[in-house]
């Protein structure tokens, strides 16, 4: 790995750390800042243009909250979960996902006896205990958003829209949006029990995981990837044939919405999501060139969530993008960002005097709002310099001895490498007509 700091290459030189982040999780060094800084402040821009308050849940929750609602059956709940008790005896979950934590939220706090819908957003990590590779983390982040206590198929849409505008502020331009509607507690029993009279006759030939899916969840056996279970699933009835007369007005509203607006979007029969609690719309984001366990991201309705909590039937729907994907594939796709704002000045000194000059000249620009960093420890000029190049400051002002009896100081230029002498009083106005 080759890390950039300011102008400097740091190779590999590895230190001697007994210990290493665990497997699946990762540090986000300064110089990987820039992104997560961009993706965040695209991502809070959003919100704050359709009015999404942000929420902040804590990274435990009791096991149960994702137990029940994202539901056994799922690989997140049977597989991935991150649990434990701890000294009391609670069985405590780190967070598995956004959703569920926002709705415990919102019966916890009252916040149905606002305004209905109530909007939402998040930006925090999540861990499921996953097999790590490219873009599959068991720590990962999610930016995600939530409106809750509205049935409406318009606001399916407004949530499908943001997360096309989220995409083409980021700067990307070719990705798709997958759509699909699952039903409802009405018309699913019934597609799941068509579907798993079309899987039982191909048992000898599905793969071991999908054998208890077939007993236990049969919707996900849809979106296997094993070839030989996709081959199944190319024939099996699809959900939008079984859905009920209101499910199928929901699913075309959406449909006509989203061509309202010129949203291209493709149905996808085959897509259920991977968590248990939704109902009628489901969508994922499919980056072009990948395969489909890349989604950027995805989400959908569940009606049903928050009444599984113990509220009131309160309609629900929202999104969420993983943070590490999208910066992969700003990567990949070479999308320049907007670089992070550094200090403009590296203070050097030389001698014990014009330490003290120094010191006091860096509290005054700071008092001042210029960023700036000043020198510590007794390096050479030269070594001080080649911090503030590694540091891509703009400026290196040096104070020396003759410079603390005139008070002055050389202000040179890091870039032409050109300097002058000014009055100490005047540094503050020459940065900042920079
Ligand atoms: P999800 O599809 O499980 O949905 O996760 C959302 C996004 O998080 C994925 O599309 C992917 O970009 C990212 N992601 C998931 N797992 C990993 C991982 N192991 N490593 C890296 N990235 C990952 C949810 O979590 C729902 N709560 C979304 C939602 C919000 N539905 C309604 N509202």
């Amino acid at each position: 790995m080759l890390l950039h700091y300011g102008k400097l290459n740091i190779n590999d030189r590895k230190g001697d750390c007994l210990y290493k982040a665990p497997r699946g999780t990762s540090d986000i060094l300064p110089q990987e800042q820039t992104y997560w800084k961009y993706v965040e402040e695209k991502a809070a821009f959003l919100c704050q243009l359709y009015g999404y308050q942000p929420l902040t849940t804590p990274i435990l929750e009791d096991a149960q909250l994702f137990a029940r609602t994202v539901a056994g059956g799922t690989d997140i709940v049977d597989k991935e979960m991150y649990t434990f008790e701890d000294r009391s005896g609670q069985k405590l979950a780190l967070r598995a996902e956004g959703t569920a934590p926002v709705c415990r939220a919102y019966l916890e706090h009252g916040l149905f006896n606002l305004p209905q819908p109530v909007k939402l957003y998040y930006i925090g990590p999540a861990f499921r205990y996953e097999r790590p590779q490219a873009g599959r983390y068991r720590q990962h982040h999610q930016f995600g958003y939530e409106a809750l206590g509205e049935a409406d198929p318009a606001l399916d849409v407004e949530i499908i829209e943001m997360a096309q505008r989220f995409l083409l502020s980021l700067g990307f331009s070719e990705f798709s949006i997958q759509l699909n509607s699952i039903g409802c507690k009405l018309c699913q029993p019934k597609y799941r029990e068509a579907l798993r009279q079309h899987y039982s006759n191909y048992t000898t030939y599905l793969c071991p995981d999908c054998k208890v899916r077939l007993l236990r969840n049969p919707l996900r056996l849809l979106d296997c990837k094993k070839i030989s279970c996709q081959k199944i699933a190319e024939t099996a009835p699809k959900i939008t044939d079984y859905l009920c007369p209101e499910c199928q007005a929901h699913f075309q509203s959406v449909q006509q919405y989203l061509e309202a607006l010129v949203i291209p979007f493709q149905l996808n029969y085959r897509l259920v999501r991977g968590l248990d609690y939704y109902t009628r719309t489901v969508f994922e984001i499919e980056p072009h060139e990948e395969g489909a366990q890349s989604a950027l991201g995805g989400g959908g309705r569940y009606d049903n969530l928050i009444e599984q909590l113990g509220g009131k039937h309160t309609p629900a729907v929202g999104f969420a993008a993983g943070i590490e994907r999208l910066i992969l594939n700003l990567k990949k796709q070479k999308i320049k960002v907007s670089v992070l704002p550094k200090p403009i000045a590296f203070i050097a000194y030389l001698g014990e005097e014009a330490k003290i000059e120094a010191i006091k000249l860096a509290f005054e620009l700071h008092q001042a709002g210029i960023a700036v960093i000043k020198a510590t420890g007794d390096k050479s000029l030269k070594g001080q310099l080649r911090q503030a190049n590694s540091l891509c400051t703009n400026y290196a002002i040096i104070i020396g001895e003759k410079e603390v009896k005139n008070h002055t100081a050389v202000l040179r230029d890091m870039i032409t490498n050109k300097q002058k002498t000014i009055p100490l009083a005047e540094v503050i106005s020459s940065l900042k007509q920079n």
